[in-house]
């Protein structure tokens, strides 16, 4: 049971091992920062600028999500193991809508 406020999303991680994690949606926080809470190796890098492409993702729900904006679109065309469904996790605020969201990490690249 989640509580009120609390969403849950599944994070897969490069070992395909699957973490079950609690989020709030009032605290204006993004899934790259829900993973680095919960310390799951998503660097981050650059705060969450969608500069770095360290907290690239694939969806694998059919979770509804907000559309990519400019900056995002831009990094993740400069990123590695680019696939279809490949989101920065610091673009993707937790909102109520992220309920039951599931996302593989992106492979680390050689930089
Ligand atoms: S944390 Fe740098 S692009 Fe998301």
């Amino acid at each position: 049971m989640t509580e009120e406020g609390n969403i849950t999303i599944t994070v897969i991680d490069r070992l395909g091992e699957a973490h079950e994690l609690e989020a709030p949606t009032d605290m204006n926080m993004n899934v790259m920062e829900v993973c680095k809470a919960y310390e799951l190796p998503v660097k981050g890098t650059c705060g969450g600028m969608a500069l770095c492409s360290t907290c690239h993702c694939y969806v694998i729900s059919d979770t509804e999500l907000p559309d990519m904006g400019g900056d995002e679109e831009d990094m993740l065309d400069q990123a590695f193991f680019v696939e279809d469904n490949s989101r920065l996790g610091c673009q993707l605020r937790i909102t109520p809508d992220l309920d039951g969201l599931r996302v593989q990490l992106a492979p680390e690249s050689e930089e």
